[in-house]
């Protein structure tokens, strides 16, 4: 008996030294110390010796249980060592090698048109609208005073996705929108957006373009405060020394009706206009479907095509450039306005 302990002891402690990783040592572990393993069997056998035999035998077999538990206990201590130590050697970072470049972005020029512009009116009490850009034909075209047989409609060709949805032609339909909403309360908004128009004949007019919607209504709105807030914005946009130009036009949803153009320092010295926006009073039949009393509330509109700001402000020549996400173009405007 003696001997098969000391053999299991030498076979044991073997296994043991040779093992090579966490594993092997737990297979060892469950060979010689669970419940069916062999030194329980060894303890089993205890039943056939003669009584007086018996406790000694059963402290031998503890004894030797005891040494196994200890070498399993230090060898687990070196395997667990090596594991770390060749995670790390894995993972070892060489802070010599040279870094990642991380490029720093930009904000696209029609948004930093749109948040400059956004900054001033909010600074004079606006509050930023938003709609959606598949629109309800009565909100884009009827609520703006253009009832279906309006010929401008034929001026903002659109794309339909069935008989009373279009993509938004303006961000007017924000107009009767926030009307709605703000239910007969005087109102001052600014909605920036992406509209659409079908535009087949000229290559060079994007199907997609972005505008910039201002509303207000309240008690003895004139002209002079329409007047007074496009200059405003122009001067933001462009700097003190412009003036601007209005020009009598035809808008449905607005009457009077301007088209407002922004001086500008032709190359020979003298004075050009460039055409910059739509404005007017708003129409009293926009009002009344919006829920104001016409003879109570007045108001003026205005619509800015932002691509046309962000042309003459940095100076494009192509407005497919503001589209194409060419990382050259977009990253020249890196710090522009901050
Ligand atoms: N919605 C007009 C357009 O897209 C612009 C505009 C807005 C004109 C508000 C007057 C008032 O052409």
């Amino acid at each position: 008996m003696k001997e098969s302990l000391e053999l299991m002891k030498n076979k044991a402690l073997m296994a043991i030294t040779q093992a090579e990783n966490l594993e092997q040592l737990e297979g060892i572990r469950v060979q010689f110390l669970s419940k069916k393993g062999e030194v329980s069997l060894l303890m089993g056998t205890l039943r056939d010796l003669p009584m007086e035999e018996r406790p000694s035998f059963g402290a031998e077999v503890n004894l030797l249980k005891a040494s196994i538990e200890e070498a399993l206990y230090d060898k687990k201590q070196i395997l667990e060592e090596q594991a770390l130590a060749a995670i790390l050697e894995k993972e070892k970072i060489d802070v010599t090698l040279p870094g990642y470049q991380f490029y720093q972005g930009a904000i696209h020029p029609l948004n930093q048109v749109i948040e400059d512009v956004e900054d001033l009116f909010v600074g004079l009490g606006y509050e930023v609208a938003e709609g959606p850009e598949l629109e309800n034909d009565h909100y884009n075209f009827e609520m703006m005073n253009l009832d279906k047989e309006h010929p401008a409609r034929a001026m903002q060709d659109s794309f339909y996705t069935d008989e009373n949805h279009l993509l938004r032609t303006h961000t007017s339909p924000v107009q009767a929108r926030t009307m709605l909403e703000k239910k007969g309360k005087p109102l001052r908004i600014i909605c920036p957006g992406k509209v659409y128009r079908r535009d087949d004949d000229d290559p060079t007019h994007s199907h997609q373009f972005t505008q910039i919607e201002g509303l207000v209504i309240d008690e003895h709105i004139t002209f002079a405060n329409l007047k007074d807030a496009l200059l405003t914005m122009v001067r933001h946009l462009f700097g003190h020394d412009r003036i601007i130009r209005l020009r009598p036009s035809y808008f449905p949803f607005t009457e009077p009706s301007v088209e407002v153009d922004v001086s500008y320092q032709k190359k020979d010295g003298t004075l050009g206009w460039i055409e910059v926006l739509g404005a007017g009073r708003v129409h009293p039949r926009v009002l009344e479907m919006g829920g104001y009393d016409p003879k109570k509330f007045q108001g003026f509109a205005f619509g800015v095509g932002v691509e046309r700001i962000a042309i003459l402000k940095y100076k494009i020549d192509d407005i497919r450039h503001f589209y194409l996400n060419d990382i050259r173009f977009l990253s020249q405007f890196k710090g522009v306005n901050r």
